[in-house]
């Protein structure tokens, strides 16, 4: 059995590509296992960045043997806690998570420039993680874990249902360019005084809902940007956009959708059943086998709408996340 104090953690700027590779080809294996998302171009950008020495973050060695590593981004006053993973080939892969938790979140707290700690490990379960990020100093301001569903819809090519019709005021569009800048608007609009806000300050500002954009749909870290299978609907007689939903391929046979949602003007009118419905069509004609996504598990619009649907829970996991200077929350 190792004890905690056997486990050393140093800086991650220390390691080279190489050195992590087989850790995170590991963690890939996992992610395919548990989530049946195929990491490995993740893994590879990663393994890029470490070459360059720029991330922060740590590596945890138990008797010389990499066992684990975290890393975060900086975002402004931001930091994101980008991943944390221990060897499942380890004894205690539990005190290595907590050990480099607790090195990189005193490292954050102890940052005066950093206002904000966001955190989503989806590789633990919900709960998994509070000792770690539990505050011990009554001093300093505590996390927040908010549960999340990574949820999942198999589908057969008998899975697609009659699309019902597209409401006569509002145009069913496939996605192009020209509604980046307009998806971001809404994106900003849709998520104000949100749950999903208070998790991703991304939300709250159109800089970050762009910023979001950027990361799905131009960015290879959340899969594959599908245009095929993402969609807006627009107001025929405003032209303005009030629903989007975006799509992206996660692994060969599996679709994932990074974002729904509807103008809250245009709610309550099936328009978010409807994008779903669009977009499991096109990507059971393109033979996939299943759809993904995660929401939030107290999102009880969005996941209504997503059992209705089919979906069903194929993990739970945490968001964590500690705001120094907490904003005004109104849920909706
Ligand atoms: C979740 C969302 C996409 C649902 O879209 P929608 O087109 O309003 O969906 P529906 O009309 O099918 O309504 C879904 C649920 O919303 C609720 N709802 C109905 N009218 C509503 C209104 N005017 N305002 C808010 N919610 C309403 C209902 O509870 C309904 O549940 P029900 O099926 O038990 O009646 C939409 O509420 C939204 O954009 N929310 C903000 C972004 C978000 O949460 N996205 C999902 C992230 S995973």
């Amino acid at each position: 059995m190792t004890s905690p104090q056997q486990i050393e953690i140093l800086d991650l700027r220390h390691f080279n590509a190489k050195q992590l590779r087989q850790l995170l080809e590991q963690e890939a294996d996992l992610w395919f296992r548990r989530l049946r998302w195929d990491y490995r171009s993740s893994t590879e950008l990663l393994l890029q960045y470490l070459d360059s020495r720029i991330l922060p973050g740590f590596v945890a060695l138990d008797r010389g043997r990499v066992c684990g590593y975290t890393f975060c981004v900086y975002e402004g006053h931001k930091a994101v806690i980008g991943d944390l993973y221990a060897s499942a080939e380890h004894p205690a892969p539990l005190d290595v998570s907590h050990s480099l938790a607790h090195h990189i979140l005193e490292t954050l707290n102890s940052s005066p420039d950093i206002e904000r700690i966001e955190a989503q490990l989806l590789l633990f379960d919900s709960g998994i993680l509070a000792p770690a990020f539990a505050n011990l100093n009554p001093n300093r301001p505590a996390f927040s874990a908010f549960p999340r569903l990574f949820l999942e819809r198999k589908l057969t090519p008998n899975t697609a249902t009659p699309l019902p019709p597209v409401p006569v005021d509002l145009e069913l569009c496939g996605w192009n360019a020209s509604f980046y800048q307009p998806s971001a608007e809404l994106i900003q609009r849709a998520y104000q005084g949100h749950i999903d806000s208070t998790i991703n300050d991304q939300y709250r500002s159109l800089a970050g809902s762009l910023r979001f954009l950027h990361n799905v749909v131009r960015f290879p870290g959340c899969g594959t940007f599908d245009p095929q299978s993402s969609w807006v609907l627009r107001d025929r007689k405003t032209r303005a956009l009030v629903a989007v939903i975006l799509c992206s391929r996660v692994a060969p046979e599996v679709a994932h959708v990074t974002q729904l949602c509807v103008a809250p003007s245009y709610r309550g009118r099936r328009l978010g059943g409807l994008l779903l419905n669009v977009c499991m069509a096109r990507i059971t004609q393109h033979r996939y086998a299943a759809l993904t996504l995660t929401v939030t598990e107290a999102n009880t619009a969005a996941t209504r709408l997503y059992a209705a649907a089919g979906f069903t829970t194929r993990h739970r996991f945490d968001a964590l996340v500690l705001d120094k200077k907490p904003h005004r929350l109104r849920l909706v």
